[in-house]
């Protein structure tokens, strides 16, 4: 599992990482799109944050239980307790990857699909961070940094604490 804040990497990093292990890659995003049949700009504005949330809770509850792979979740997914408890039950390292501010906000740019940063991006990453930096650290088995590498280096270095961690797919 890879979490962290927007624009710390984990789609693009996620499917190299993937790639690497020869193992599948999915994205709670796309999951929930694909259930829903809509975008999560759409889902945001017609059911809210809450719902979004529900959703999301629940693609990622059956995605732990029945998908082997690479998964990366939406960087908001660890606020929903029921997640924050099915991550730790899974076993699978819980990978975060983490950024300076100032390297997110390049990533995200205007942040036109990511319905939370929109308006001022840096200063909406900025209060997501301190408000969910202790609940990233508490389900993370292992800490990534990101700034000036390559989704390349960056999965590297992942396979490489996997390794460590005794973990393979
Ligand atoms: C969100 C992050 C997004 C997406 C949604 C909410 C968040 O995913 O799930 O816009 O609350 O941080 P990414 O982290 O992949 O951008």
């Amino acid at each position: 599992m890879l979490i962290g804040l927007p624009g710390t990497g984990k789609t693009t990093t996620g499917r190299r990482l993937a790639g690497r292990l020869r193992v599948p890659f999915a994205d709670s995003d796309d999951l929930v799109e694909q259930r829903a049949g809509r975008s999560v700009r759409a889902i945001f504005e017609r059911d809210g944050e809450a719902g979004f949330r529900d959703a999301e809770a629940e693609v990622i509850a059956a995605a732990l239980s029945a998908f082997d792979g690479v998964l990366a979740l939406g960087g908001g997914a660890i606020v929903a307790e029921q997640t924050r408890a099915a991550l730790a039950v899974s076993g699978a390292p819980v990978v975060l990857l983490r950024a300076e501010l100032s390297t997110l906000a390049v990533r995200v740019g205007r942040a036109q699909d990511r319905p939370l940063l929109t308006g001022d991006p840096v200063g909406r990453l900025a209060g997501l961070a301190a408000a969910r930096q202790p609940l990233y650290e508490s389900v993370a088995t292992a800490v990534i940094d990101t700034d000036r590498r390559s989704a390349k280096r960056v999965a590297a270095d992942i396979d490489a604490t996997l390794i460590a961690l005794a973990w393979r797919p």
